[in-house]
């Protein structure tokens, strides 16, 4: 059993929970992520880990409470506990000093950048963040993107937030301006999202790294479930990945498959509010 020991909300259906998870918080890197199941019959649900505190035994999970699991994951109050935390899963991120980097994050994305963000700033990278949201409700992290950063960039869609738009518009003019063009780029966010930064920096050669989140259900590679294709090959988001070259993932097909089981989705939603 893993006791939570805070659980705060950071914005609407996004919480920020820390769970007592020695030797998790003593393997992680960045990148990596857990299996988490509440409880025995319940969904297993795959979530990165934010943070972690080796020494006081901690990881940090960002929950979107989306769905009839992760609302009850989040429902869990502090001194109670998670049934099963597996990992850490998955491959850390390749961290090495590009000089200057774009770090780019779309709603809850932005909670999975933040580890990436933090490693980035430890390996002596001049980072730009650029976070955004549908507006100022649902952008987070932005103190603490804001002090690993050199410049942090915010956009709403709504302007309630930072400028009006989406955040491929800092991150164009960045790459349009010699002095200011990134070397690499990290994109975490909706895949509309991630596919439209994988084309804008195609052409000028930007080294682009994206963090998949296609449906997962065993996370160790058993079952197929977070296959997505990149280049010519088949890749598993759970242990190929979650993060892969940008130029090379099939953002379709990675759309098409998240969507796939939206009925069976509704359905459980329906069935759990009754
Ligand atoms: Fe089953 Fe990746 S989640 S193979």
């Amino acid at each position: 059993m893993f006791e939570v020991v805070s659980n705060e909300i950071l914005a609407e259906n996004l919480h920020k929970m820390v769970l007592v998870a020695p030797r998790i918080a003593r393997a992680r890197k960045a990148g990596q992520f857990v299996m988490v199941r509440l409880a025995q019959g319940e969904e297993r649900i795959p979530l990165t880990i934010g943070d972690a505190d080796p020494e006081a035994g901690t990881i940090t999970l960002f929950i979107q409470a989306i769905g009839a699991s992760t609302r009850k994951i989040v429902d869990t109050p502090v001194g109670g506990s998670i049934r099963d935390v597996a990992g850490p899963l998955g491959k850390e991120t390749h961290i090495t000093n590009w000089g200057r980097v774009a770090c780019v994050g779309g709603g809850v994305g932005t909670a999975v950048l933040f580890p990436l963000v933090k490693a980035l700033a430890e390996a002596g990278n001049e980072i730009t963040t650029i976070i955004g949201g549908r507006s100022s409700r649902y952008v987070i992290l932005a103190e603490e993107l804001g002090a690993l950063s050199k410049n942090l960039l915010i956009t709403t869609e709504d302007g309630s937030l930072g400028s009006k738009g989406f955040v491929t518009g800092p991150l164009g003019e960045m790459i349009a301006d010699p002095a200011r063009a990134p070397k690499a780029v990290f994109a975490v966010g909706p895949v509309p999202m991630m596919k439209a930064v994988a084309n804008m920096t195609r052409e000028p050669g930007i080294e682009t790294i994206v963090s998949l989140n296609p449906i997962m259900i065993d996370g160790t590679g058993m079952c197929g479930g977070c296959r997505v294709q990149v280049g010519s090959e088949t890749k598993f988001a759970c242990v190929d990945g979650p993060e892969f070259d940008a130029h090379l993932v099939d953002f379709d097909g990675l759309s098409d498959r998240l969507t796939s089981y939206r009925k069976e989705e509704a359905l459980r939603h329906a069935a759990t509010d009754c």
